[in-house]
């Protein structure tokens, strides 16, 4: 059974959490910044997801904008735009609206009881799914799954957002934060940022808190990146790991591999993955460079900060290899870093390398996350095949 998508909420809101105000005009949040990384990060998706109350208050078209984006999916043999995906208890949908508009696959996932509206309403604009009754998303996250969906963008509105993050189904949120109040009279009459309604517990609590992974100024809005998920930071970080690996440039002869070095305070150092600024690139080796330029020339000295971060990488850092001299244990060693996370042991097709064996010699506390181990494998399925 294919694994779950990675799932990534994304919205923008007030200062005090409204996604829009009571007025029938679409309140614009933020700016050409923030739209030009919603597009670059839709880019990276299979499926874009939001509710059926934006789709008939916003109409939105849910394409990319940048058609070097889209040519950039195409060569990758993905469609030019990801799915178009929406929920519906009623099936009260408009086939006119731009959701329904050609140029990406459009899936709507309907309950039961109304999908004999919803298929009169439709016909064949959209391949209309039963996803029971009530709606379940954990069918709609196995239904997309089973289609090839592996990262999920879902862009709102407020109730499908807080029935994600009320059900434990968020991998990440990212939060564009617009510098004004909209400060709405009656709480009700505008949508709000807040985990789903009749929610029985609050998974997100002071106890259980968000992972902090990102803060960015991007134009005039403010950008936080919290990473969810079971498992804690380490789980949140290596996951995250997993993901940049799907960014690698293609390679029939290397490994996709991402990597994060976390801070001692948790601050996220460095990311990186394979290839990404030359071709014999490993992840780790692109870390360490972009944190500190002179790292990988000694005379400059490691970054301090290495000597209490965490490295975590999806693939366990080389210990071995054929292109070029330094083995990523040799580096991590020579920065110093204490601590390794990694969750794929590698197999043994390019080198021998003892990664995991070597840190541990070298006194690196070494831990092994066997149950991402398949979530980073998957991502190099044409080097080692389908089966585990
Ligand atoms: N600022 C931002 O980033 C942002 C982004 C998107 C939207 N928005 C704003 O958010 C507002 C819309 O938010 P909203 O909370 O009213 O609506 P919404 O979350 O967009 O859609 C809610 C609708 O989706 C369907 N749905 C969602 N979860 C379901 C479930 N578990 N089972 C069955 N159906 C489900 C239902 O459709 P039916 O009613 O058809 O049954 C429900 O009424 C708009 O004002 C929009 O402008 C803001």
């Amino acid at each position: 059974m294919a694994p779950r998508p990675y799932v990534l909420l994304s919205c923008a809101t007030s200062v005090d959490g409204y996604l829009d105000d009571a007025s029938p005009r679409r309140l614009i949040l933020s700016g050409p910044a923030d739209l030009d990384r919603v597009d670059e990060v839709r880019a990276g998706c299979d499926a874009i997801l939001v509710g059926a109350q934006t789709v008939r208050k916003d109409n939105p078209r849910l394409l990319i904008r940048d058609p070097r984006r889209s040519a950039r999916r195409a060569a990758r043999g993905l469609p030019a735009h990801p799915a178009r995906v929406t929920l519906t208890a009623t099936g009260d949908l408009d086939p006119q609206a731009r959701f329904f508009a050609p140029g990406a696959l459009r899936l709507v996932y309907c309950a039961t009881s109304a999908i004999g509206r919803a298929r009169a309403q439709l016909g064949d604009s959209a391949v209309l799914i039963d996803a029971g009754d009530p709606l379940s998303l954990d069918l709609v996250l196995t239904d997309l799954a089973e289609r090839g969906v592996v990262r999920v963008l879902v862009e709102g509105g407020a109730r499908v957002l807080g029935e994600f993050l009320a059900g434990g189904l968020a991998d990440e949120l990212t939060l564009a934060m617009a510098p004004f109040f909209v400060a709405d009279p009656d709480p009700k009459t505008a949508p709000r940022l807040n985990l789903a309604p009749h929610s029985p517990f609050n998974p997100i609590s002071p106890t259980s808190p968000m992972t902090l992974a990102e803060v960015q100024r991007v134009g005039e809005v403010g950008l936080l990146r919290y990473l969810l998920g079971p498992g804690g930071p380490d789980h949140r970080f290596l996951r995250w790991a997993v993901e940049l690996s799907r960014l690698c440039p293609p390679s029939a002869s290397a490994f996709s591999v991402g990597a994060v070095i976390v801070g001692e305070d948790g601050e996220v150092l460095a990311t990186g993955f394979s290839r990404e600024q030359e071709d014999h690139d490993h992840a780790e080796e692109v870390a360490l460079r972009k944190l500190a330029p002179g790292q990988l020339r000694p005379s400059l000295g490691p970054d301090p900060r290495l000597r209490h971060a965490t490295l975590y990488s999806s693939l366990v850092p080389c210990g071995a290899r054929a292109s070029r001299p330094v083995t990523c244990v040799q580096h991590i060693l020579a920065a110093g870093i204490p601590r390794v996370v990694f969750a794929w042991r590698e197999p043994r097709l390019f080198t021998d390398g003892e990664g995991a064996e070597q840190l541990g010699a070298a006194g690196v506390a070494v831990t092994e996350v066997p149950g991402l181990a398949e979530r980073a494998r998957v991502v190099n399925a044409h080097l080692v095949g389908s089966g585990a």
